[in-house]
C-alpha cells in the first residue's frame, strides 16, 4: 500500500458502482442467527436459501490515527418475518470516533443509539447524509424493494465492536406493517 492519492468512480447506474476496491465482503443470512425478531421466519427462509442480505466494498488504509477508510454497502430488500434486511449494527472499537455516510440509491433508515440509551432512527434514502456522531451504534435498514446503496467513510483505526449489539441488541427496530415502516421498542432488548 503505497500513499498516493486515489481515485474511483461511485456510480449511480452500475449495479457494482464501485469502479476500484480492495475488499469485498458478503454477509449471508446464516451469519445473522439470533439477530432478527422473527426466529421461526429466520429458520425458514435459511431452510429455502442462505441469501446474500448485504455486501460492503472497501478502499483499506492503515488502521492508524489520521487515516480514513470508505467504501460502499450495497443491502439488498427482502424481510424476515416483518423484519426489513438490515446490516448487523456495530459499536467503533475506538467509541469515540464517528462516521459520515451517504444513500446514493434506494430508501431506508439509520437505527443509532449510545451506551447511555439515546436513541436516534433517521431516514436514509438516496441524497441523504447520516453522521454518526462518535460514541453511537449504528444499524442501516432496508425499507424498500430495491437495493440500498450507501457510501461511508470512517477513521481506519475505529475497528468493530459487533459483540455488544450481538448480545444486547438495538433498543429500536423497524417493521413492516399495514401503516408502513414502524418503529417499535425492540421487545428482545436486554441491558447490559
Ligand atoms: O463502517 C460502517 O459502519 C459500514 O461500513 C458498515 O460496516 C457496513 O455498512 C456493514 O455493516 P456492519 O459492519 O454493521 O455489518
Ligand atoms: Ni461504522
Amino acid at each position: 500500500m503505497n500513499n498516493r492519492p486515489i481515485n474511483f468512480v461511485l456510480s449511480l447506474a452500475d449495479t457494482k458502482a464501485m469502479s476500484q476496491y480492495d475488499t469485498h465482503s458478503v454477509r449471508r443470512l446464516s451469519s445473522m442467527a439470533d439477530y432478527y425478531l422473527d426466529q421461526a421466519a429466520f429458520e425458514a427462509l435459511l431452510a429455502q436459501d442462505d441469501l446474500i442480505l448485504y455486501e460492503v466494498y472497501g478502499i483499506d488504509r492503515p488502521a492508524v490515527s489520521g487515516e480514513l477508510i470508505s467504501g460502499i454497502t450495497v443491502l439488498h430488500a427482502g424481510k424476515v418475518g416483518q423484519e426489513y434486511f438490515m446490516t448487523k449494527g456495530h459499536f467503533h472499537a475506538v467509541l469515540e470516533t464517528g462516521e459520515i455516510y451517504y444513500a446514493l440509491r434506494g430508501t431506508g433508515m439509520m437505527v443509532m443509539e449510545t451506551p447511555e440509551g439515546e436513541c436516534s432512527v433517521e431516514p436514509f434514502a438516496a441524497g441523504q447524509v447520516v453522521y454518526v456522531p462518535p460514541c453511537w451504534a449504528h444499524r442501516t435498514i432496508n425499507t424498500g424493494n430495491n437495493d440500498l446503496l450507501f457510501f461511508w467513510v470512517c477513521p481506519a483505526a475505529a475497528g468493530h465492536d459487533y459483540g455488544t449489539i450481538a448480545k444486547h441488541g438495538f433498543r429500536k427496530l423497524v417493521m413492516a406493517t399495514e401503516e408502513g415502516s414502524t418503529i417499535m421498542a425492540n421487545p428482545r432488548w436486554s441491558p447490559r
